[in-house]
């Protein structure tokens, strides 16, 4: 029997809520998906797996994080697990493969070229641009000067081990260079074949616009989960009308929404991180507990875990999205990518977004510092329809 005739969702996700105190609902048991005995020998053929357009850009409907191998959770895996973990994803069928310069910095890239080299040519390789770092490898400044960028895009060609990045991200908004400037640089790096496509990341709709105008903006990768809402207000319309992409980078609201922090975690002293952001402070983790328990509930019902619903409300939502879940283990990959199996019904959708306006969140996403270097305009609670953005306008137009 179907166990979605046994349930009155609506009575389910009420009485579990109220009991907010206690809010310690059974998990889901999903051994089953374990490949944990996984051998890396031969590459297999890879499944197919649902494909999603980003812009002109086909890719698996859901995509690889690489971050995580190198930098801000903890444990690392070393390098020939990580390099395990990065071919199996494409034998599942993943053709869409995220990393930066700033991911080690620089290790991330060296890692990735390593891994994808037997089937560089089968998929989508993303990679990011914009962050200096000084030769001790501490991060200097925000630099999209259009000499540096050039000189990053020959070093990252090498790391990656390959003559062509498919999609290239400028990171994070310069505020002392025109988006204009970037946008005409990439042309040309396009123009001479060493970049196929390009984005931008935690960019706000101004500069979206502005550099779409000079060089068509292939996707759009600002932070977005079911806890992270800023898009929804400028960014996901503005990538809609005009046809662009959207690729969410911590799709699991950075293992929030998997269930798997709770107020009693200890942090990794590598994991400061997120360790400091308001929200991952232990009362704001108890405050923002009932989301977890909401995305539990609704799992109930469709045999997912939290972390499933959490992927499956986010390819729900626009099929011009594509998440870039982070992971580093082989179990947590498959059932990532069975995500794409969960079906949620208008019913589910409605109850999630009904609760969520309940719940709220508690806590900031970041901190200030960090913040700063965004360009989002709504999530400073201003709007940045109708203004420049964070960059300055070319010297040309003054
Ligand atoms: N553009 C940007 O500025 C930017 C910023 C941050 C990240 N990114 C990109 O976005 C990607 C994803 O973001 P993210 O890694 O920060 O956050 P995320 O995907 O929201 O969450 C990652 C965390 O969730 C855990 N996890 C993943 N799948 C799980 C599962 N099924 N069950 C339980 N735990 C699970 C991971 O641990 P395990 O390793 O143990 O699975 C890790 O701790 C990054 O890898 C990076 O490529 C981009």
């Amino acid at each position: 029997m179907n166990k979605r005739n046994n349930f009155n969702r609506r009575d389910f996700l009420t009485t579990s809520l109220l009991s907010a105190g206690s809010l310690m609902l059974p998990r889901l048991a999903y051994s089953a998906e374990s490949n944990d005995n996984y051998v890396n020998s031969e590459l297999s053929v890879p499944t197919a797996l649902p494909r999603r357009k980003i812009g002109t850009l086909e890719v698996s409907a859901l995509g690889a994080g690489c971050m995580n191998f190198v930098q801000t959770y903890s444990p690392r895996p070393s390098k020939q697990d990580a390099i395990k973990v990065i071919q199996r994803a494409y034998e599942l069928g993943i053709t869409f493969f995220d990393v930066a310069q700033s991911y080690g910095p620089y290790t991330g890239e060296e890692l990735v070229g390593e891994a994808i080299a037997p089937f560089r040519d089968k998929i989508v390789l993303s990679t990011k641009f914009g962050h200096e770092y000084g030769a001790d490898k501490k991060w200097v400044r925000l630099n999209s000067q259009p000499n540096y960028i050039r000189k990053m895009t020959e070093q990252s060609l090498k790391r990656l081990r390959t003559d062509y990045i498919d999609l290239y991200y400028q990171h994070r908004v310069d505020p002392n260079v025109p988006i204009e400037d970037v946008a005409g640089t990439i042309q040309d790096l396009i123009k001479e074949g060493k970049i196929r496509h390009w984005g931008l990341s935690e960019a706000g709709e101004a500069t979206i616009r502005r550099a779409h105008a000079v060089k068509a903006v292939t996707a759009i990768q600002n932070e977005y989960s079911f806890w992270t809402r800023d898009p929804e207000q400028e960014v996901l319309p503005t990538c809609e009308e005009l046809g662009i992409g959207f690729v969410p980078w911590s799709p699991l609201g950075q293992g929030f929404l998997t269930g798997d922090i709770t107020p009693r975690t200890v942090f990794h002293p590598s994991e400061d991180l997120i360790s400091n952001f308001p929200r991952f402070k232990p009362d704001a983790i108890k405050a923002n507990w009932p989301l977890v328990c909401l995305l539990q509930n609704i799992g109930e019902l469709v045999y997912a875990t939290s972390a499933q619903v959490a992927l499956a409300w986010l390819l729900a939502r626009k099929p011009f999205i594509v998440p870039i879940p982070g992971t580093t283990n082989l179990k947590h990959l498959a059932m990532n990518i069975n995500s794409l199996q969960v079906q949620l019904t208008q019913d589910d959708l409605t109850a999630l977004d009904r609760e969520f306006e309940r719940i709220g969140v508690h806590g900031g996403r970041t901190t200030p510092p960090l913040q700063k270097r965004h360009d989002m305009g709504a999530d400073f609670g201003n709007s940045s329809k109708g203004k420049q953005g964070n960059t300055p306008l070319p010297k040309n137009s003054l």
